[in-house]
């Protein structure tokens, strides 16, 4: 095992701002102290991931998931905690010896699967040759003065390590080979093919490859472009693969998120040509997907990062549905902003920028795109003869229904004016089917939420669960409701009604523990040999006490790294407890209301427990273990009117 040294792990931790980590992969916003977004570890619709910059933890009171800057990437990324801290120094370029972890490769070790680590290098080593066999070579000369005929200058070529496959068999095989690659993992990789012979040869071949890399920046695959007069398919991409799945992979998603979250959207493209010149056009933020489709996994993705996608496709009748489908897919998955570019005369970006320039598509990107609604009015005319009278009613039917479904009444004012004007109506019949299809629109809604609720989707109040019980703060009368004998799984992240009195007794105790040493160590006394109730706080303790056994002062970020890595409930409750608000100014007098309420929990349950013995007695006419039995019970209520808690375990 790798190690680093402890004063090392502290300076990156306390270097290192876990709000600018975290917003690599999630969109953050600022509310109140926090930090909060959509939540990367579960699917959700609003946020109650949470970040806090103070105490440089993040916490989901959705799932639960929690922990330090190290801890998320180790979640995210699927990162050890080694690799976690080199990514971390590395992110915040801090320029620390850090012992030999570094792979031979350029993207980030992970702990995955030693083949998977070995398809993604035998890419990086593939990429580098097809580069270098396109711009230095007489084999690559044709391909690339094809690349420059068509306008692409040297600096991209190099960004997007455009490259070369020649056309030859065994390029990449012999390639490999002699680098000790196992040539049956590439083929499982795509990039060398087992022919029915069972020779092994190159995949592609004469064409220019574009590598692409996956959302964490890993290269998992090609797309290889023909530039000559040939048979076959213009593009081949890699097959589908244990590393390369088209339906979760967007070319230059990795690249561009950083201008993607700057820019506070995403511009959705066709074609690798369009992202690299739109990339030139000093548009940074376009991605596509492989020639397929866009999926709900790719929506997943880009969701996280933005709020708003603006689509811009082929403007031929192809990319028009194309556009259509794809807007009305992100509209129902997410509740982004969708806006649709259309470039006349039907070109792609490529050929509008290469015909029209950078500025023009510039200007017609940020002042001509058209609303969703606007795009969709103007979608379903298509194919009708609005001169007919059956489908002009058609079409009006379908116009006031996307009208309906706006948010805003100044909206659906203007587009019903639009209507009106064109077909020469008047406002009041308009508004009179707008009633109509608002109510059926509504009708709708509320259906759809009660299959929300179904399925348990969170609640719009992350904060719910976080209320503390109704009980008087210092007054000792903690509330009986509980009914508890077997232990309720530690879940006050999940939106509750109210905690039990015990439980939040419990979580202040444990709280206080983490935050002071002092506090730790007042309440190690009171606690005696009393134990928590539930399990976790319990492991939770008796970590602690090591912890501050090592001489360390409270410190959760370190005690967070303290825990062992597979303790990951623990360190997610650690998270809960310090995103939670503790009651101002606790001490001694609180701690022992804290411990007393414990006790009476504990009695209570210890009652509740021999009555269940005395009915089996009764039942079972043990008349002797009955009467003893109920002797036990008397005393202990007497103990609990008494106020005396004290149980001997
Ligand atoms: P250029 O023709 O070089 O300008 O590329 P383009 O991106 O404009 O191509 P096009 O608009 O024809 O296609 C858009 C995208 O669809 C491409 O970038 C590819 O991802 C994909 N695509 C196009 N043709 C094929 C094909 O023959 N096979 C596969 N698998 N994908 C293709
Ligand atoms: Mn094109």
């Amino acid at each position: 095992m790798r190690r680093i040294p402890e004063e090392t792990i502290d300076a990156i931790r306390n270097q290192a701002d876990i709000v600018d980590v975290v917003s690599h992969y999630v969109q953050l916003k600022k509310q109140g102290r926090n930090y909060i977004g959509l939540c990367p570890f579960h699917g959700e619709k609003t946020p109650s991931f949470s970040v806090s910059a103070e105490k440089q933890i993040f916490h989901c009171f959705g799932c639960g998931k929690g922990g330090n800057v190290f801890r998320f990437l180790m979640e995210h990324d699927n990162l050890t905690f080694v690799e976690a801290v080199q990514k971390v120094a590395e992110m915040t370029h801090m320029d620390i010896e850090l012992p030999e972890i570094q792979s031979q490769s350029d993207a980030p070790v992970t702990k995955e699967s030693s083949e998977t680590h070995q398809m993604i290098e035998m890419h990086q080593l593939t990429a580098k040759l097809y580069h270098y066999l396109l711009m230095e070579t007489e084999e690559g000369s044709a391909a690339l003065a094809y690349l420059k005929e068509r306008g692409m200058s040297e600096e991209m070529m190099t960004a997007f390590q455009i490259g070369f496959a020649p056309n030859h068999h065994a390029t990449i095989s012999s390639f490999l080979e002699k680098r000790g690659m196992e040539l049956e993992l590439a083929v499982t990789a795509g990039l060398l093919t087992k022919r029915e012979s069972g020779e092994i040869v190159d995949r592609f071949r004469g064409r220019i490859m574009f590598p692409i890399t996956n959302d964490r920046g890993q290269l998992v695959g090609f797309s290889g472009r023909l530039y000559e007069q040939r048979d076959g398919p213009k593009y081949l991409n890699s097959p589908e693969t244990p590393i390369f799945n088209k339906r979760k992979l967007l070319y230059h998603f990795s690249e561009g998120r950083q201008a993607i979250r700057k820019k506070e959207e995403i511009l959705l493209l066709e074609g690798f040509m369009d992202v690299i010149t739109a990339t030139e056009a000093d548009l940074e933020n376009g991605i596509a997907s492989m020639g397929t489709s866009l999926t709900e996994e790719h929506i997943e993705l880009i969701r996280r990062i933005t709020n708003r996608a603006v689509i811009c496709y082929d403007g031929d009748n192809a990319g028009i549905e194309a556009a259509f489908k794809a807007g009305t897919l992100i509209q129902d998955r997410s509740r982004m902003e969708v806006f649709v570019v259309q470039l006349p005369g039907g070109k792609d970006p490529d050929e509008f920028i290469k015909a029209n320039g950078a500025d023009k598509f510039r200007e017609i990107y940020q002042h001509e795109r058209m609303s969703w609604t606007a795009f969709t009015l103007q979608f379903l005319r298509r194919g009708k003869n609005l001169q007919n009278e059956t489908e002009q009613l058609q079409y009006l039917d379908e116009a006031v229904t996307v009208i309906a479904r706006l948010g805003q009444a100044v909206e659906r004012e203007i587009y019903l004016k639009q209507l009106a004007e064109e077909f020469s109506l008047s406002m009041e019949t308009l508004k009179e089917e707008l009633q109509s299809a608002v109510r059926k629109v509504q009708h709708a809604k509320k259906a759809s939420a009660r299959l929300g609720a179904e399925r348990n989707v969170p609640v719009d109040d992350p904060f719910m669960g976080m209320l503390p019980p109704e009980i008087p703060f210092s007054g000792m009368d903690f509330g009986s409701e509980s009914s508890a004998m077997v232990q309720a799984p530690l879940q006050f992240h999940k939106p509750a009604q109210k905690l039990e009195a015990h439980t939040f007794s419990e979580q202040q105790l444990m709280k206080a523990m983490l935050e002071s040493r002092d506090a730790f160590a007042q309440i190690q006394q009171l606690l005696g040999d009393l134990s928590f109730y539930h399990d976790d706080f319990q492991a939770l303790f008796t970590y602690l006490i090591s912890f501050y056994l090592e001489d360390h002062d409270a410190d959760i970020q370190r005690f967070m790294d303290f825990l062992p890595d597979d303790q990951t409930s623990l360190k997610n409750l650690v998270a809960s407890l310090e995103m939670m608000d503790a009651p101002d100014e606790q001490g001694l007098h609180e701690y022992q209301a804290y411990i007393l309420s414990l006790k009476k929990f504990k009695l209570e349950n210890k009652i509740k427990q021999l009555e269940q013995d005395q009915h089996t007695h009764i039942r079972n006419q043990e008349n002797e273990q009955a009467l003893k039995v109920t002797a036990e019970i008397l005393l202990l209520r007497k103990k609990l009117a008494s106020h005396d808690y004290d149980l001997e375990e």
